[in-house]
């Protein structure tokens, strides 16, 4: 009996050591999963808040000019940018209002900017080794009331989302002009 329960404490503890040493990023506070595990939409709640803090999103944000927009992203867009910190790092994120609806129009954005707002995709660049293969982007996709939209299997847009799969962000993003993943400039460019 008391050899079983030695084994299975032992157990227990390389476990534990085998899933620290095997996190793919920043410590055993963080999961494996690329995106939408506990830490990724942890993060994601924390850029929110602080880009509610700056203005950048919610009732009292910052407005720029609405553009026509492409597939994926909404019929109608505004996007600007601004370094923001999270965690006590500083970085920027680029922010993406989509609109979608019959109804909508450069006008109609421009004089209501918080109606048909359909999702907020952000970018926001993290410390170097967060991704390295990806330029280090985390992303996600918010709805306007700043809770995650999902994908079909349920799992948060949040994080390195979605690394190794042929589409979504980062896929889509890979081929954008510049090899910084930002379509807009290149003024993250390698
Ligand atoms: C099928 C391709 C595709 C997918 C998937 C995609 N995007 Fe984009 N994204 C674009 C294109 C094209 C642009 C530039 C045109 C525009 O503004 O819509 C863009 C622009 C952006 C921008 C503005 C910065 C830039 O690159 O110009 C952000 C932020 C953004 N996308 C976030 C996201 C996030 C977050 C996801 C995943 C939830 C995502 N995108 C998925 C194609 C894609």
């Amino acid at each position: 009996m008391k050899k079983a329960s030695f084994t299975g404490s032992g157990l227990l503890l390389m476990s534990l050591i085998a899933g620290c040493a095997t996190s793919e990023y920043g410590g055993p506070a963080e999961t494996k999963a690329p995106f939408g595990g506990a830490d990724s939409v942890a993060y994601a709640q924390t850029l929110w808040a602080n880009l509610i803090e700056r203005n950048l999103v919610g009732p009292a944000a910052v407005s720029a000019k609405p553009y026509q927009g492409t597939h994926p992203h909404g019929a109608i867009l505004v996007m600007f940018e601004a370094p923001v910190e999270v965690q006590g790092h500083t970085g920027v994120a680029i922010i993406k209002n989509n609109y979608a609806g019959a109804a909508v129009s450069e006008k109609s954005v421009s004089n209501n900017p918080e109606q048909n707002l359909d999702a907020i995709t952000v970018m926001f660049k993290r410390e170097s080794g967060y991704d390295p293969e990806n330029a280090d982007w985390f992303w996600a996709k918010y709805q306007a009331d700043g809770s995650l939209h999902t994908d079909p299997e349920g799992v948060a847009l949040a994080g390195r989302v979605a690394k190794g799969k042929p589409q979504g962000c980062i896929a889509c993003h890979k081929l954008a002009p510049g090899s910084d993943y930002v379509y807009n400039h290149d003024r993250f460019a390698n």
